[in-house]
């Protein structure tokens, strides 16, 4: 059996092991016959996982001389079990500081073989606040093997990483009911805990479900059987990870590949590159090229050392078609009868990364697959209460929290819900300031929203309006705090474009505020609908032919972007009215800035909120140095020498 790809297998924003995992990916690859196992082991701190881990590398001989070294020596610095014993947690407890600490936090991959099967271990630490590590380890595992502490049983936090799991898609969990020997080795106590255990997890839709009594401290029912537990007469742990079926289903399902790149070496080859995530495929074989629809005939399969005759899940492959169609990066290539749907709207759930909130309206960029988009939150339908499991309504998600919502894409792609597909089920979001990874999804269904919504070819169109009108329509975005001289501004520029005979439109923050934005105040969520909508407002102005003079605070980078990317180049010039803080606050035209100080109006922008002032804007007026009748001058200046007048 092949290995699987999950969505996150090639990241770890926590601690960018990438390097070393792609190094056990490489060698994998190396020994596709070999049968391998990816799990991830949940638990606290207490309930003894990382000795659990360690007893697991450790008894199965798979340990390294020099890890072996320094784990001795380590034991005498930091290790709790007592001077000349080898502290088995230090094994797994990755990094120093996480030592001193106590805790274990972030993801650890390690690697270990028996004779029957290769395993990666994802270890997570329990820590609640860490839902985001637990989500990226679990990504990419088959099963999960899940501790309590024979003592306390149950817990909130059990529940509450059975439910990640089952949200990440593992179906096969292992309960392992750890320090037996503390309880001594009760059979009743044993069984109370796996009945109550098992009647939550058919809840949650866990198909298969494994409870083992066993002492990682003395290593009982991990690598070898109990001689304190004759009345247990199932597999121990290991015994049962290495008969577990991995990930039935992926061979037999239609076949698909997401293509990664495109080689083309010379002007008689053009190859697809790609992983294939599920099914099989031979010459000859019909496919289909998606979003797109195309059809073409499989030619060739080319691997690592020359051509196959077939290619299979999990296997990295280059594949060449008999006809020139167009395919590119970011297109699935898929078995042509049958075939993943498009779509560019979705209903999905998210586990959020990132310090900054999710915020619904915001443009991210999302990758599924190997395509990458633009995707914004329509609506955020409510965040999971991951310990209780009772939904909330929600306004934007935090680090960690986990949201149902609508998802639009800026163009449709192929997926499959990620219940049948993780590769092309599960996505990523990445920021699109910083390029970091800020959370990931899973497609539950598309949504028809637009399916049958098509737009309409006006012969009256943009051009022919603004001839009609004899100019070139524009934005003018005014952007800066609170008195900063946005508005004067505008209205200055307007009136001198009204005497030049030009057509306009000025849509002011204060005055949209009373009517189409009347229902939004100014937490960050709201700010970005409102800047949503005025962004729409005028491009449909600009349709109508008209110049738009926009003044809004607009106080968020990503929010002025997406305005941006509405509009042809060259059509969207971007002002920045600069002036500082303190002017703003000493001229206090509307007395806002001393209700601010006062504490009367939370999130006032400056104050109780950000600003992010511009990068590139076209223009930048000094509102310290300059009157607003020479900052207008500066505009129609901008506006001649663009030839936009
Ligand atoms: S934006 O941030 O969403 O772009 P917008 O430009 O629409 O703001 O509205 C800003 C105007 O609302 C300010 O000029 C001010 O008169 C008023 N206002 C009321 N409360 C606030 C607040 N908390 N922060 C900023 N402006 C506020």
């Amino acid at each position: 059996m092949a290995p699987r790809y999950g969505i996150l297998s090639d990241i770890n924003p926590a601690t960018g092991d990438s390097d070393a995992l792609a190094e056990v990916e490489a060698y994998l690859r190396r020994q596709e016959e070999m049968d391998l196992l990816r799990f991830i082991t949940c638990g606290s701190v207490d309930d003894g996982k990382s000795t659990l881990i360690g007893r697991l590398l450790y008894d199965a001989k798979l340990l390294f001389e020099d890890q072996l070294a320094s784990l001795e020596k380590d034991s005498g610095k930091y290790g709790t079990t007592g001077a000349g014993q080898l502290d088995l947690a230090l094994l797994v407890d990755g990094l120093a500081a996480e030592r001193e600490q106590g805790i274990t936090i972030d993801v650890a991959y390690r690697f270990f073989a028996t004779d029957r099967r290769k395993f990666i271990v994802a270890d997570t630490p329990g820590h609640e606040q860490y839902t985001r590590n637990m989500a990226t380890g679990a990504s990419t595992a088959d099963a999960a093997v899940l501790l309590v502490d024979a003592r306390k049983g149950v817990l909130t936090q059990t529940r509450r990483h059975s439910y990640i799991v089952s949200l990440m898609g593992i179906r096969t969990l292992v309960l392992a009911v750890n320090k037996m020997d503390l309880v001594g080795w009760d059979r009743a106590t044993f069984e109370r805990i796996a009945d109550e255990y098992r009647a939550f997890a058919e809840h949650l839709g866990l198909v298969s479900v494994t409870c083992i009594p066993v002492s990682a401290l003395t290593g009982d029912n991990v690598t070898r059987r109990s001689e304190n537990m004759p009345w247990y007469a199932g597999p121990t742990l290991l015994g049962h990870l290495e008969s577990v079926p991995v990930d039935p289903g992926a061979a037999d399902a239609p076949f698909r590949m997401a293509v990664q790149w495109v080689n083309r070496p010379n002007q008689d080859f053009r190859g697809f590159c790609g992983t294939v995530s599920a099914g099989s495929a031979r010459p000859g074989d019909r496919v289909a090229i998606l979003p797109g629809g195309h059809l073409a005939t499989l030619a060739r399969i080319v691997g690592f050392d020359g051509d196959l005759p077939v290619a299979t899940a999990g296997q990295a492959v280059t594949l060449t078609l008999a006809e020139e169609v167009d395919v590119s990066r970011g297109d699935v290539i898929a078995a042509a009868d049958a075939r993943p749907e498009v779509a560019d709207q979705f209903a999905a759930h998210i586990v959020w990364m990132a310090e900054q909130p999710l915020l619904p309206g915001r443009s991210y960029l999302m990758r599924l697959g190997t395509a990458t988009v633009p995707a914004r939150v329509t609506e955020l339908k409510h965040r999971v209460n991951i310990n209780t499991l009772e939904h909330a309504a929600a306004k934007h998600l935090d680090l960690n929290d986990v949201g149902a919502c609508n998802l639009s894409i800026d163009r449709p792609l192929a997926f499959e819900p990620y219940a049948a597909s993780r590769a092309l089920g599960g996505f990523i979001l990445i920021d699109r300031q910083t390029n970091a990874t800020v959370g990931c999804g899973m497609i539950d269904f598309a949504l028809r929203r637009a399916a049958n919504i098509h737009r309409q070819a006006m012969k009256v169109d943009k051009p022919a309006r603004a001839a009609a009108l004899g100019q070139s329509p524009c934005v003018l975005w005014f952007t800066g705090l609170s008195g900063s001289g946005k508005s004067t501004v505008a209205d200055l520029v307007e009136q001198e474009l009204h005497r030049l005979g030009r057509h306009t439109m000025s849509l002011d923050g204060d005055n949209v505020r009373h009517g189409l934005n009347r229902d939004l105040g100014f937490t960050d969520e709201d700010r970005v609908e409102n800047i949503r909508r005025v962004a729409e407002v005028s491009k449909l102005m600009t349709e109508a032919g008209l110049i738009v003079l926009v003044s809004f605070i607009s106080p968020f980078r990503s929010e002025r972007e997406m305005a941006r990317e509405l509009f042809a180049d060259g059509e969207f010039l971007e002002i920045f009215v600069d002036t500082p803080l303190e002017i703003c606050e000493r001229r206090d035209a509307k007395g806002l800035y001393r209700k601010a100080r006062a504490g009367l109006i939370p999130n006032f922008t400056g104050i109780g909120s950000p600003y992010e002032p511009p990068e590139s804007p076209e223009l930048r007026l000094d509102g310290a140095r300059d009157d607003p009748e020479a900052l207008a001058a500066q505009v129609i200046d901008i506006m001649r020498r663009r030839g936009l007048l």
